[in-house]
């Protein structure tokens, strides 16, 4: 059970109903109070100085670190502090060394962040690039992965959850295909990692990539994870050399090597502290939780007379993401609607997902409402009676 209390953790929640966490999550107060004990009592930069300052906030930084690591299980390879997904991404599509015709494949569900990176790969490097479409629900034909996953593939970007129909994407058995035709695996797991227990050896990729914003953590903090960090960094600069001379440079091991000049501090540690709160519910907790709400959500949506709603339905495995549409009426006035009617926050448009929605049939979008653990029964139900009176008056 998810405490009812924890509500009062984000005030802003007595002002409206917060149902847009996949764009970003809202952090309680414990993470905000963290950060500002680092400004007030502890503020230095990390890694430079010797000073106690230096130290604590060495400390602190290098904690949230291995709070992070222990959150998706990663007892090896390299974890390093990015400042969204998207960053993330863009490091591994930047820092692999790629040669004329590797082979990289992907989906029509990704968000722009897991496909435009590969498209300028594609115009920079004459990668091949594969994009694979979904059926109407999300889902993959296996057959598809298994012709276009070819050995040889040098890498594969998929989504674990996805933003706009909210299914499960078998990362598994991608992964497995991988390993049998020895493709690098890439994750993005923005919208898995703050809603659904995540190890990285049971996914069994290679990089995995998400946002501290989704999870109750501050904006402007993201994680790459990397099973091996064969990658050139992004950027070089402060922290991230061993040694300099006036001809050349050794970079450091460890993830400075990735952090080049100063880091988010406040917001790593804000982020380790979100992790805290989210364990303290309890991952498994989180997930049933949401479980209920997204079946309620989807069931009452669904017998609104002229709304349509995208996705698996209310199979368990999915996420608390719910796009749908309203006859008649376009996705932002909806959006706009459900603010002036009933302080209801949801995002509308297409998502950062431009071809799936043209996949779809959808070209203006949808309506997503996306859920995370301090929503209730009451914010559904709020968001049902609203959307059958404003479908009513279309
Ligand atoms: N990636 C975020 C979303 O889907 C911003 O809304």
């Amino acid at each position: 059970m998810i405490p009812a209390e924890i509500r009062s953790d984000f005030p802003v929640l007595s002002e409206v109903i917060y149902l847009d966490s996949a764009a970003t999550s809202l952090s309680p107060e414990p993470v905000l109070a963290a950060m500002l004990e680092y400004e007030h009592v502890y503020r230095a930069n990390t890694g430079r100085g010797v000073h106690r300052l230096a130290q604590v906030a060495t400390q602190k930084y290098w904690d949230a670190r291995q709070r992070v690591k222990r959150f998706i299980g990663a007892e090896s390879g390299e974890l390093v502090f990015t400042k969204n997904t998207t960053e993330a991404i863009n490091m591994v599509a930047l820092g692999l060394p790629w040669k004329k015709g590797d082979r990289v494949v992907t989906t029509l569900l990704e968000h722009h962040s897991n496909l435009l990176p590969w498209m300028r790969t594609r115009d920079r490097h004459g990668i091949d690039l594969r994009i694979i479409p979904p059926g109407p629900d999300g889902a993959f034909d296996p057959a598809d992965l298994e012709r276009e996953i070819t050995p040889g593939t040098r890498l594969v970007a998929v989504t674990h959850a996805s933003n706009v129909l909210g299914n499960l994407v078998p990362v598994r058995e991608i992964a497995e295909i991988c390993r049998d035709r020895g493709a690098l695996l890439l994750v993005d797991g923005a919208q898995s990692v703050p809603h659904v227990p995540v190890r990285v050896e049971e996914l069994g990729c290679d990089f995995l990539c998400f946002s501290g914003h989704k999870m109750l953590g501050p904006t402007g903090t993201g994680i790459l994870w990397m099973r091996r960090p064969e990658i050139e960094p992004l950027l070089l600069g402060g922290g991230a050399v061993e040694q300099v001379t006036g001809s050349g440079y050794t970079l450091v091991g460890g993830p400075a090597r990735y952090e080049g000049g100063t880091p988010n501090i406040a917001g790593a540690i804000g982020l380790g502290r979100a992790i805290g709160y989210l364990e303290a519910l309890g991952m498994g907790e989180v997930r049933r939780h949401e479980q209920a709400l997204t079946r309620q959500m989807i069931e009452g949506l669904t017998g609104i007379d002229g709304v349509t709603v995208y996705g698996p339905g209310a199979t368990p495995d999915r996420i608390g993401v719910v796009s749908f549409t309203v006859q008649g009426l376009h996705p932002h006035d909806v959006a706009h609607l459900l603010d002036e009617e009933a302080d209801i926050m949801v995002r509308s448009g297409h998502h950062c997902c431009m071809p799936l929605m043209t996949h779809l049939g959808v070209p203006d979008g949808t309506v997503r409402a996306s859920l995370h653990c301090y929503n209730n029964a009451d914010d559904v139900e709020k968001l049902i009676g609203t959307v059958r009176m404003i479908a009513g008056g279309a």
